[in-house]
């Protein structure tokens, strides 16, 4: 409808400029429906990822998830705390800003962080609009059932698309006496259910259902007519999330028992890196190869500053015998012939 400098840069209908088309709230809530049995049913399976960062936003989001939440959980993975409570508004919108740079297609949820939203619907509203303008968010995502109904009502109305999210909630730890499964007996389901039914009335998109038995999932999922997504809520949720981190394995130690790990990228990481050690130990690192061209017109440096192709295969050997594993081709890239220095 409006002129844009760059076409099709997180249009939600876009898609232009060679781009996918952005998943929307809208989108998202539609997969969910009443089938002819008058039971809902689910098109295709949301998928979300948190993400924090530019760099795993956009292979996330080469992946095809389908939601990146920048959660709260930050404070966690990223900034190495005990837990969610610390976490501020602008923390989160500065990880929000980065991660929706690297999201063409995924669809991204900002998490009001502890305190953001918790002392009125006014507040909610302001902190959420905060993360739409200065965080690049899509839509919001706030913890709490009932009790929140009105300040999720309150954004819904302002035009800001709402993730609600019930079961465990992490900013409520001292209260709940730490991450504990919720809805292990009736009345606890029961007002699990009340809780999700009533963010859906007031406008809830979607909802976070995290670390409830797979049966009180089950009854939520089928109460509600918006999707939930579920982490350590089981297989009958509409949609799946997991933090980034435990899934590829870049969590170091325990991880809880609903994780599954797709890969085990810390291993590779610690492996690269001790690689990398040994070959700038080594002298073998940098090669020719990594080296820029000299520039015309300066002297030749000391014959110290170019090792021989004799020197180079002996501490190859050397950090052979000393190092971890290497790439094959280190030792093939040694034997070749030092950079030609050219002075003129
Ligand atoms: O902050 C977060 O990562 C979350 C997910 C656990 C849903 O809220």
């Amino acid at each position: 409808m409006y002129g844009s400098s760059s076409p099709g840069a997180g249009a939600p209908g876009g898609g232009g400029a060679g781009r996918p088309r952005k998943v929307t709230a809208p989108e998202l809530r539609a997969r969910k429906t009443l089938g002819d049995d008058g039971r809902f049913t689910t098109s295709e399976r949301i998928v979300m990822v948190t993400a924090y960062d530019f760099t795993m936003a956009r292979l996330l989001d080469r992946a095809g998830v389908d939601v990146m939440l920048v959660g709260d959980s930050l404070g966690m993975v990223f900034q190495g705390r005990d837990s969610t409570i610390p976490v501020t508004l602008d923390e989160v919108c500065y990880h929000c800003r980065a991660v929706a740079r690297g999201a063409e297609r995924a669809h991204v949820v900002g998490d009001m962080p502890f305190m953001s939203y918790q002392i009125s619907p006014a507040q909610a509203l302001e902190s959420a609009g905060k993360l739409v303008k200065d965080g690049m968010a899509e839509s919001v995502k706030l913890e709490g059932g009932a009790d929140y109904a009105e300040h999720t009502r309150r954004i819904v109305r302002a035009g800001i698309p709402v993730m609600g999210h019930v079961g465990l909630l992490p900013q409520s730890m001292h209260a709940l006496g730490g991450f504990k499964v919720q809805g292990k007996s009736d009345a606890e389901a029961q007002r699990i259910v009340a809780d999700a039914q009533a963010l859906e009335d007031a406008g809830a998109y979607a909802i976070v259902l995290e670390a409830v038995p797979p049966d009180v999932a089950a009854r939520v999922t089928a109460a509600v007519s918006v999707p939930t997504i579920g982490i350590g809520a089981g297989p009958e949720c509409d949609g799946q999330v997991l933090v980034c981190a435990d899934m590829l394995g870049l969590t170091v130690g325990r991880v809880p028992r609903f994780v599954k790990r797709y890969a085990e990228l810390g291993e590779a990481v610690s492996q690269a890196t001790a690689a990398f050690a040994a070959e700038v130990r080594s002298q073998a690192f940098p090669a020719p190869e990594h080296c820029y061209a000299p520039g015309a017109g300066r002297a030749a440096p000391s014959p110290r500053a170019v090792p021989s192709a004799a020197e180079g295969a002996a501490r190859a050997t050397e950090a052979e015998a000393s190092g971890p594993r290497h790439p094959p081709s280190r030792t093939r890239r040694l034997l070749r012939p030092p950079i030609k220095l050219v002075a003129s």
